[in-house]
């Protein structure tokens, strides 16, 4: 029989997540279906009851239900506890005793495409992390992993990187989070600098000068599907290396595979095709 799987969020028609997943099923053989779900905003529980209940295996979920999904989950990995938002939930049957497995792997997902396929090493450099909401949120227990010689945490509001930090902080004493006002940031330099906000979904830039891009920094969007984004324009412009998050996006499925499927699927011919066919659509 299909297993069934789907990405949860609203809103969800421009999700790849459809894609990728079946192109790694083909890769590793496997018969599965994935699909979209468009969830109301006030209808996540409701609506995952009704497709748990239909015998599907797993979900993704994205935008805005990352926290209700964590707290829909039963039992969680470290690394979505750490984080408080889930963006897969693994449906595991059982006569009397049925779990909902709740997992996050953005901040993975960040770090591979850094690290492994773009070369960035994170170990001993400078990174910048703009942002302090959920996205933010889901990616800082991975940076922190990665030994980083220190990371920088700054966002509009101010308040809420300083929570973020101290969240962290609390789990993680040793944790070496500063955080940093916008206003102060002509003062340093980055390694790597990760536009964790939601700014390039409307097309805006978030303040920050030109002169924190270090010679040889990495800008990094987290954002996929919105082409080169007023960020990574802006990050270019101070002579940075720039990406989009479509790496990203493809290893946090990889890894939300293997925890559904139990093999971690090629990523490189997915990224590589995804990369053609945009490329092919914007001529
Ligand atoms: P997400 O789950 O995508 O992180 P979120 O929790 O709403 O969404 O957080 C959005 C983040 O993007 C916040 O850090 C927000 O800054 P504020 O806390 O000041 O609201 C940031 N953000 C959104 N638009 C922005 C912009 N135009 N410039 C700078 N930061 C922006």
């Amino acid at each position: 029989m299909t297993d069934r799987y789907a990405v949860l969020g609203n809103p969800i028609a421009h999700s790849k997540s459809p894609e990728i997943h079946t192109a790694f099923a083909l890769e590793v053989g496997h018969d599965i279906a994935y699909t979209r779900i468009l969830v109301p905003l006030d209808g996540f529980v409701a609506t995952i009851d009704a497709y748990r209940k239909q015998g599907a295996c797993g979900v993704n979920v994205t935008v805005p239900f990352k926290i209700e999904a964590y707290q829909y989950g039963m039992e969680h990995s470290q690394r979505a506890e750490v984080a408080g938002a889930a963006n897969t939930l693994r449906f595991d049957p059982g006569q009397s005793n049925a779990c909902i497995f709740a997992d996050n792997t953005d901040g993975v997902g960040l770090v591979s495409d850094i690290r492994d396929n773009l070369g960035y090493a994170i170990v001993g450099k400078r990174v910048l992390l703009l942002g302090a909401g959920g996205a933010a949120r889901s990616v800082m227990g991975a940076l922190l992993d990665e030994l980083p010689a220190s990371i920088s945490l700054t966002n509009r509001t101010i308040v809420r990187a300083h929570e973020l930090a101290e969240r962290f902080i609390r789990i993680q004493s040793n944790a070496q989070i500063e955080v940093v006002d916008i206003a102060h940031l002509t003062k340093y330099q980055y390694d790597i600098i990760i536009n964790a906000t939601s700014a390039s979904l409307h097309e805006s830039l978030p303040v920050i000068p030109a002169t924190a891009f270090a010679e040889k920094s990495l800008a990094y969007d987290m954002m996929y599907g919105k082409g080169a984004t007023p960020f990574l324009r802006f990050a270019a412009n101070a002579g940075a290396a720039t990406t989009d998050g479509l790496g990203m996006l493809v290893e946090q499925a990889a890894e939300a595979f293997l925890l559904w499927r139990g093999v971690r699927p090629q990523t490189a011919p997915i990224i590589a095709g995804i990369r053609q066919s945009a490329n092919n659509n914007s001529e």
